[in-house]
Parts: C-alpha cells; sequence; structure tokens
C-alpha cells in the first residue's frame, strides 16, 4: 500500500513562534572559550569572536540565545564577567568542574549578539545567587536612569541599555546534580518572590519558569503558585509574574528506531504541560485579561551521556539516524506550534551540537542540515498534514513514549510560509523501507530537498562530509 500524506493548506492551524528556532551557549566545555570566542585565533575578529561560526549561525536564522548556562548558571556571579578583563577573577567552576576565567561576560555575549543579530535570553543564578545579584544583573542589562548598576554598564563602554526581554528564574533547580537544588515547594516560594521583585524594576521582560520535564509534580505544582498576576499597589493592569515555563528533555538510544521516534515523548510532554498551565489558569481564576503562558522548551536535542563521555565537553559525534531523530523533534514544534513560545536547540556550538569547532574552522554535523532546513523552510503557520501509512510498534525510548504506539513510518509536519508557499517535512523513520509515496494537495513545481545517506550510521566527523542536502525537482504530479 503506497502510503500517503495530505496537505491541506487552507486548514491553517496556528502561528509557528520563529523562536522555536532559538539557540543556547553554555559556559561548557568547548561551547564558550575555542567555540564562539577564541581571541588570537586567525579565523577570529577583533572581539574574538570566531568569524567562520557566526557566519554558519547566521544561515540558521537564530531569533534568541540563552545564556550562560545551564548548570553553570548554579554559581555563576555575573559581576565577575565584566570591567578590565585582566581584573576578572579566575573561579573554579562547579557544574562541570573547569576554572573559568570570566573573560566572556555580559558585555561580550551582548556584543556576539548583536554581531549574530540575534536576542539574548539569560538564565539566572537561583543556585548560590541572591535576589539582588539578579535585579542588579537586570539594571545593568536594562536600566535606563542615573543608578548604580545602570551607570556601571555605562562606564563599561556601553551607554544604551540592551533591552535584555528574556529571563529565566534558574536553571534544573530540581536536579540533584545541581548546587542549592531545592524541593518544589522552596522554588515555587522562591521564584514566586524573585518574579514579583524583578517584574517591579522591568515588568516589559519575558519571565520563565524553571519546568521539569513538563510532566511531573513539579510542572505541576510551580505552575500553580506562580501563575499569578503582578500584584502591586502601583500596577493599573494585570501583569502576569509568569510568562513561560520551561521544559527541557533530551533523547536517545542506540538503535534507530527507538532513537528516532523518542522526540515524540517531547509532543506528549507539550500536550501535559500546556494542560497543567491551563489548570492553574483555571484554579488560580487567572483573568482573561491575562495572557496565557506558553511553553519554552529551553534544551532539546539527541544526547548520550554515554556516547560523548571523555570529550571535552559533551562533544556529541551524530549519525544520520540522529539528524532524522532532530528531523522528528523539529516536526513536534511546527505540529505543536500553538503551544510552543520558543525552543533552544542545546546547544549552539560544540557541545552536544551540530557545529563543531577546530582550530582551522568549522563541521557541520550529520544535524546541522534537518535544522537548516527547518528554519529556511518551516516558518509562518502550522497547516493541516495528515499521513496514512504502516505503523511501527517495537520498542521505545523513553517508555512512555508507548503512549503514542502505532507511530507512522512517515512523520510529517507542514507550514504555510509569510510568501504564500506550502513546505512539508516528511521524515521517513525507517531503517529499511524507502518509502516512495503521494502527496496530496500539492500543486505545481515542487522543490525536493532530501537529507540521507547510504547508512545510518553515517557521520560528518573526523573529515568525513557523509550527510548533506540534495535539491531536486518534481512536477507535483
Ligand atoms: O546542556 C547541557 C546541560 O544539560 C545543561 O547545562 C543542563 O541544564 C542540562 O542538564
Amino acid at each position: 500500500e503506497t502510503p500517503v500524506v495530505s496537505i491541506d493548506p487552507a486548514r491553517r492551524l496556528s502561528k509557528i513562534n520563529p523562536n522555536i528556532y532559538s539557540g543556547f551557549t553554555e559556559h561548557m566545555g568547548r561551547c564558550i572559550y575555542g567555540g564562539i570566542y577564541d581571541p588570537g585565533n586567525p579565523l577570529s575578529d577583533e572581539n574574538g569572536f570566531r568569524k567562520d561560526v557566526l557566519e554558519a549561525l547566521k544561515d540558521l536564522n537564530i531569533p534568541v540565545v540563552r545564556y550562560p548556562g545551564g548548570n553553570f548558571c548554579a554559581t555563576y556571579h555575573w559581576q565577575d564577567g565584566i570591567g578590565p578583563k585582566e581584573q576578572r577573577p579566575a573561579r573554579p567552576e562547579l557544574a562541570w568542574l573547569g576554572r573559568e576565567t570570566n573573560h566572556f561576560g555580559t558585555d561580550e555575549f551582548m556584543k556576539w549578539c548583536e554581531v549574530l543579530g540575534t536576542e539574548p535570553y539569560l538564565c539566572l543564578n537561583m543556585g548560590t545567587g541572591t535576589l539582588d545579584e539578579a535585579l542588579a544583573w537586570l539594571e545593568y542589562c536594562n536600566g535606563t536612569r542615573d543608578t548604580y548598576y545602570a551607570n556601571l554598564r555605562r562606564k563599561n563602554g556601553r551607554e544604551e541599555p540592551y533591552n535584555v526581554k528574556y529571563w529565566a528564574l534558574g536553571n534544573e533547580v530540581w536536579g540533584p546534580w545541581q548546587v542549592e537544588q531545592t524541593t518544589k515547594e522552596q522554588y515555587a516560594y522562591k521564584a514566586y518572590q524573585w518574579a514579583k521583585a524583578l517584574k517591579l524594576l522591568d515588568p516589559s521582560i519575558v519571565l520563565i519558569l524553571c519546568g521539569e520535564t513538563g510532566v511531573t509534580s513539579w510542572d505541576y505544582y510551580t505552575l500553580k503558585n506562580c501563575i499569578l498576576p503582578l500584584n502591586s499597589p502601583l500596577s493599573t493592569s494585570a501583569v502576569p509574574l509568569i510568562d513561560m515555563h520551561s521544559i527541557h528533555l533530551y533523547t536517545s538510544s542506540d538503535k534507530h528506531l527507538p532513537n528516532v521516534t523518542a522526540p515524540l515523548a517531547a509532543e506528549r510532554a507539550i500536550e501535559l504541560a500546556s494542560s497543567l498551565i491551563d489548570l492553574a489558569i483555571v484554579e488560580n481564576k487567572v483573568p482573561p485579561t491575562q495572557p496565557r503562558p506558553t511553553i519554552c522548551f529551553d534544551e532539546w536535542n539527541v544526547w548520550d551521556p554515554m556516547r560523548a563521555v571523555g570529550s571535552e565537553g559533551a562533544e556529541e559525534s551524530y549519525t544520520l539516524s540522529d539528524a532524522l531523530a532532530v528531523a522528528v523533534w523539529l516536526n513536534v514544534f511546527i505540529r505543536k506550534s500553538k503551544d510552543v513560545g520558543m525552543a533552544c536547540i542545546a546547544q549552539s556550538v560544540n557541545v552536544i551540537s551540530p557545529l563543531m569547532t577546530s582550530k582551522d574552522g568549522v563541521t557541520k554535523q550529520t544535524t546541522w542540515w534537518p535544522l537548516l532546513l527547518f528554519s529556511k523552510y518551516m516558518r509562518g503557520e502550522t497547516v493541516a498534514a495528515h499521513v496514512s501509512c504502516g505503523t511501527y510498534d517495537g520498542e521505545t525510548q523513553p517508555e512512555w513514549v508507548r503512549a503514542v504506539k502505532e507511530t507512522p513510518w512517515l512523520d510529517v509536519s507542514a507550514a504555510r510560509g509569510d510568501d504564500g508557499y506550502v513546505n512539508a517535512a516528511i521524515v521517513n523513520i525507517s531503517d529499511e523501507k524507502d518509502l516512495e509515496s503521494r502527496v496530496n494537495g500539492v500543486t505545481g513545481e515542487v522543490v525536493v530537498f532530501t537529507v540521507t545517506a547510504s547508512s545510518l550510521a553515517a557521520c560528518n566527523m573526523n573529515g568525513k562530509q557523509e550527510v548533506g542536502i540534495a535539491e531536486s525537482r518534481w512536477d507535483g504530479k
């Protein structure tokens, strides 16, 4: 039976937030040092920024980049990373057990974002950091008045505020690996208090609550206790305390079919987290005038920590199977565009990344190619796509993907761009079948971009270039 993909461009489902193509740079391994920042390297500009990395990232048209972690945030004191470089303290770093020179800090990151043409997203230290420090950071970045930290920014050479819009209330503070791990009760109380103060200082910011996988009692409890309006005697309109809820999930398996179907867990996580947001809204009687929080999937990717062990910091070597898994991940974000306000691939350079640097250049890993295609073409609005084909019903990773068993061999999403063109992303997850399909709802000439190779183990590292994009045309009949 020939598989049939039916696309209905007239059935517009929801807008795709361009922020689903966001990135993440952490002080981890070679992401910052030797990745985006490599002073002295002939490939770097006058700021020490790797030009080849910037050029590659510009192709992805990345709207937002999260920084400085990750787990790194839990002991990071941002004031160590400003002012004259020779006076900045080097510190032991507890998340990845490195040595942090602080030569790359807030002003360097802001400059890098400006050169890349992206918006910064900062994650606050809710481990060893204090609310005072967080407020000072916000004032340093966004302050416009004659106040201490705004003046310190001016003294450091930046007159205009950076207007950092996105701020995260900590990172994975539920995790036993975190310095100053907290319980959900402790976190919800603290996040509420921090959110109140931060929004009093700058009500225009977007605050992101630290969720877990979107499906746990942590997610339920923290949403329930933090989706509330800002309680200020001075505010006349309802300012929400929390604008987004974060979810983190990494998937992987050394077997292809569990590997490529694992990202479907993210689809379930988004559905469940979205329901928890609605539940909190109902239970807290949040007025309809207050915007509904969206999901910030601010860490996602294919990552097998065991496979990456021994590298300088989770330097994954990706295969074609992983590239297909990344394509399924991205299909999930397109299908769930109604709920996902942002998604950040973890990470942007070297660490668990599609882009790897050496002293002499950058390598685009297998996972780079689907990311590039999605970022170029899967924008605008999600439109209805239906697939009729056989299904996979075997082992899945994690186990709870079983909730979506009978997974079609073709994983599909479709988008209608602002230019009126309709684009479809079709991932053949089968490890053996070449599924020639019929596509309904398509007229005119079609440009087809194919990401494939002769083996699922194909890889682009160590001088190989086995996976790329092949372009062909089809007359639509
Ligand atoms: O992205 C790597 C790490 O994975 C991040 O630092 C942390 O938040 C997550 O556990």
